[in-house]
């Protein structure tokens, strides 16, 4: 079966008519509906699958065991996101092991695929929660604390989908058994002009969450010169996020997501929450970013006689991918280029325990985390090809 009829049985599920695009979050409904549909497929193919204790799935090509080689990606997306982050990997590693199957190829190692969950933090705001609890990079009773925006937490949503809370946490035996790693994903940029790439690197990246207290009150009968709005720092938080990764070469800096609260045409808002996304190629120069950031947000909070406070939410450290994985990756299919990303994946959060390589297929929009995402399905094909060849040199 192609990825891209896979995407299409898939095509209905978690579509957001308000926000156009897609709308899968951890352990949702919809997510738990992609889940039921990967492990119906997983099971069409005679592989067997298994829920590890943070919810991620793997389906096995083989007897489950050490030194596997591990393909996969995640269901779930940002707010309103495309089609292809995240599910373009699954049906691509589901291709590969069809088209593997075809050649009556036998592996001499296990095989899996691997659904990471919630790797995007559209619900509860960690992204790659899934690798990150297995990995032991997040602290489980924090992931247990974490809130969606309905105030459900992370252990509660994980035991509704029938997974124990206590559970949650480092997995050692299961993460051992991943031999490599090999995640295919759309690009995201405008960077690939070819079909398939392999990755270089990942920018160092994270999330803070910028908290402003001031006083809520009556829009018409608060004189300026009586309010503490915290709007107003809020508004400047946006604007020195865009001035502080202008001054630092090849850094982004984003405010995605705001919240007033209780967020009235009418009514000053008693606080506002803004969540900046930062990313630069290395650590010291993503601290930077932030630090600017949070100086211009204090002073304009100052101002305004507005309490703030910044909580680090979740960071990653600039990912290289094995350099030597790559140029074999690369090599095997035929010297395609290899490219950085600005983009997290999960297979940046495994890089720093096992030999990881990510393949990328071309994103003809350049567009991604919004509709109009896409691939080519000749470029699905690619990929799906040269992920089959990849398994196939590491297993064979
Ligand atoms: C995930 O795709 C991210 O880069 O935030
Ligand atoms: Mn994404
Ligand atoms: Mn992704």
């Amino acid at each position: 079966m192609t990825a891209t009829s896979l995407l299409d049985a898939i095509a209905g599920v978690g579509r957001d008519t308000a926000r156009g695009g897609y709308s899968r979050h951890g352990f949702d409904t919809v997510e738990m509906e992609l889940r039921e549909w990967f492990i119906a497929e997983a099971f069409d193919r005679g592989l067997e699958v298994e829920t590890d204790r943070n919810g991620n799935i793997w389906a096995w090509w083989g007897t489950p065991g050490p030194d596997a080689v591990c393909t996969g990606s995640h269901l779930d997306s940002v707010p309103g996101g495309g089609a292809f982050d995240g599910p373009l990997g699954v049906a691509c590693a589901l291709e590969a092991v069809d088209l593997l199957r075809g050649q009556g190829f036998q592996p001499t190692r296990p095989v899996a695929i691997i659904v990471f969950a919630e790797e995007e933090g559209g619900r509860f705001g960690v992204p790659c929660l899934g690798s990150r609890l297995i990995t032991g990079a997040i602290d489980p009773d924090k992931a247990r604390r974490l809130t969606d925006s309905d105030g459900t937490t992370f252990a509660d949503a994980v035991a509704k989908a029938g997974f124990d809370p206590a559970r949650i946490g480092a997995d050692p035996q299961a993460l051992e058994r991943i031999g490599v790693f090999v995640e295919l994903h759309v690009e995201q940029g405008r960077d690939l002009e070819v079909p398939v790439g392999v990755a270089t690197s990942i920018l160092a990246h994270g999330r803070w969450r910028f908290s402003f207290t001031g006083e809520g009150n009556h829009a018409g009968t608060t004189l300026l010169t009586d309010r503490r709005d915290p709007m107003l720092p809020a508004a400047q938080l946006v604007l020195a996020a865009r001035q502080a990764a202008a001054s630092v070469q090849g850094s982004r800096a984003t405010v995605g997501r705001l919240r007033p609260i209780p967020g009235g045409t009418n009514v000053i808002a008693s606080t506002v929450d803004a969540w900046l996304d930062a990313r630069s190629a290395t650590d010291a120069e993503t601290k930077a970013v932030v630090a600017d950031v949070v100086a211009r947000a204090t002073e304009a909070a100052e101002a305004e006689g507005v309490r703030l406070t910044v909580t680090e939410e979740s960071y990653g450290d600039t990912v290289w991918f094995d350099a030597q994985l790559a140029a074999q990756v690369s090599q095997w299919l035929g010297g395609v280029p290899a490219l950085p990303t600005g983009a997290g994946h999960d297979a940046g959060i495994l890089a720093a325990h096992v030999p990881t390589a990510m393949l990328f297929v071309r994103n003809p929009t350049g567009i991604s985390h919004a509709p109009a995402e896409h691939a080519e399905p000749a470029d699905c094909e690619e990929g799906a090809r040269a992920l089959a060849t990849t398994l196939a040199k590491l297993a064979g």
